[in-house]
C-alpha cells in the first residue's frame, strides 16, 4: 500500500508539470481525486489493511493527498497568471484614451457672475432666502393686495398649507429687513416660479437677480446711477438706458428699465430689462410691524429696489431665441459661450 501511494505521488508530481491548460488541469485533478481517481481507488484498499497497518498508510494518505492538492492549486495558480501576461500583451498601450471634454460656464452662470462681481465692487453684499415662501413675504409684506393676480391659484404655485413658491426674489428684501436693521445694501440671485406655460420666453421655473438698498437719504439718483452702471457694465458702456414709469404694488415711485440696442442686424430698439423702484413706505411699515420696532421709519430711511430675469438678461446679450435652449442641455448649444 505505502510503495503504492509512492508511486501515485511520484507520477502525479511528474504528470502536474505537463500540464498546459485549465482543460488538462482539471482531467488530472478527476483522474487522481474523482470518484474513480487513483487515489481516491487507494484510499478505498485500507480497509483490507490488517490493523497495525492502518496509522502508518492512512498518515501516507493525507500526505499525498495534500501534495496533489497543493500541486493542483500551485498549477492553477500559474495558467492564470500566464493568462493574464498574454492578455496584457494584448493592450496597445500607444492608443489615445478616452478624452474627457472640458465644460464651459452656463450662459446663466456666467451673467450671474458679471452681475454679482458687478454689484459688489458697488457695496452690495449677497442674501438669501427660502424658495418656499409665505403669502405674507410673497404678497402681503411687499403691499400686494389679496385680490391682485398674481396671487391668483392659476399663476402661482401653491401647497395645501398655504405657502407657496416664490414668484419674485422680492420675498429676499423682507427676509433681509426682518433681521437686520438699516443700513442695508444686498443683491439676491435665485429661483422663481410661476404657473406659465411653458414656450420660446417663459419657463416655470427661472432665475432673478433682486437687490435692495436703504439708509438714509437713499434717492432715485443712486437708483438711476447703480443700475446705469449696472448695465452698461454687461452690455457696453454706451448703451442707451431709460426709465419708463411703471406700476409695482412694492415701490413707488415704480420704472421699468429699458435699454437700446441692436438686435441681430436689426435697427436698434428699446428693450424692457428689469424692473425697480423706491421702497414703498407700506413695505416698510409691513417690515416694523413684523420686527415690532420702527427701525424702518418711513420718515428717516428711504431705499431703493430692483429685479431682473437672468434668463432675458443672457437671451438678449447673446440673442438667444428661445429660452428653453438655456435648460436643455444640449452640449451644442452650451460649447458656444465657452
Ligand atoms: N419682482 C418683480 C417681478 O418679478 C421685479 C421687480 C420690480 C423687483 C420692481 C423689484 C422692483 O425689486 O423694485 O416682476
Amino acid at each position: 500500500m505505502l510503495k503504492e501511494l509512492e508511486a501515485i505521488h511520484a507520477d502525479a508530481l511528474a504528470a502536474v508539470t505537463e500540464i498546459a491548460d485549465t482543460e488538462g488541469l482539471e482531467a488530472f485533478r478527476i483522474g487522481y481525486l474523482g470518484r474513480k481517481g487513483r487515489l481516491t481507488l487507494a484510499a478505498a484498499g485500507m480497509k483490507d489493511l490488517a490493523k497495525e497497518d492502518k496509522p502508518a498508510a492512512g498518515k501516507a494518505l493525507n500526505e499525498v493527498r495534500n501534495a496533489i492538492t497543493t500541486a493542483i492549486t500551485e498549477k492553477s495558480d500559474m495558467l492564470q497568471s500566464a493568462a493574464d501576461a498574454r492578455e496584457a500583451d494584448n493592450i496597445d498601450i500607444t492608443l489615445p484614451g478616452y478624452a474627457v471634454e472640458r465644460g464651459s460656464r452656463h450662459p446663466i452662470s456666467q451673467i450671474l457672475d458679471q452681475a454679482v462681481s458687478t454689484l459688489r465692487r458697488m457695496g452690495f453684499a449677497l442674501a438669501n432666502g427660502p424658495e418656499i415662501e409665505t403669502e405674507w413675504h410673497c404678497f402681503d409684506a411687499l403691499n400686494t393686495p389679496q385680490d391682485h393676480p398674481a396671487r391668483n391659484e392659476s399663476d402661482t404655485f401653491y401647497f395645501e398649507d398655504g405657502c407657496l413658491l416664490r414668484t419674485h426674489t422680492s420675498t429676499v428684501q423682507i427676509r433681509t429687513m426682518e433681521t437686520t436693521p438699516p443700513p442695508v445694501r444686498i443683491i439676491a440671485p435665485g429661483a422663481a416660479f410661476r404657473r406659465d406655460e411653458i414656450d420660446a420666453t417663459h419657463l416655470s421655473h427661472f432665475n432673478q437677480l433682486e437687490g435692495l438698498y436703504v439708509d438714509e437719504g437713499v434717492s432715485l439718483a443712486d437708483l438711476k446711477g447703480t443700475l446705469e452702471y449696472l448695465l452698461r457694465s454687461i452690455f457696453g458702456e454706451k448703451t442707451p438706458v431709460r426709465f419708463r414709469p411703471h406700476f409695482f404694488p412694492f415701490t413707488e415711485p415704480s420704472f421699468e428699465i429699458d435699454i437700446m440696442l441692436e438686435a441681430q442686424g436689426k435697427k436698434s430698439k428699446w428693450i424692457e430689462i428689469a424692473g425697480c423702484g423706491m421702497v414703498d413706505p407700506d413695505v416698510f411699515n409691513a417690515v416694523n410691524e413684523s420686527r415690532t420696532d420702527r427701525a424702518y421709519c418711513p420718515e428717516t430711511v428711504s431705499g431703493f429696489a430692483f429685479g431682473l430675469g437672468l434668463e432675458r438678461l443672457a437671451m438678449i446679450l447673446w440673442g438667444i431665441a428661445d429660452i428653453r435652449l438655456l435648460i436643455e442641455n444640449d452640449i451644442r448649444f452650451l460649447r458656444q459661450f465657452s
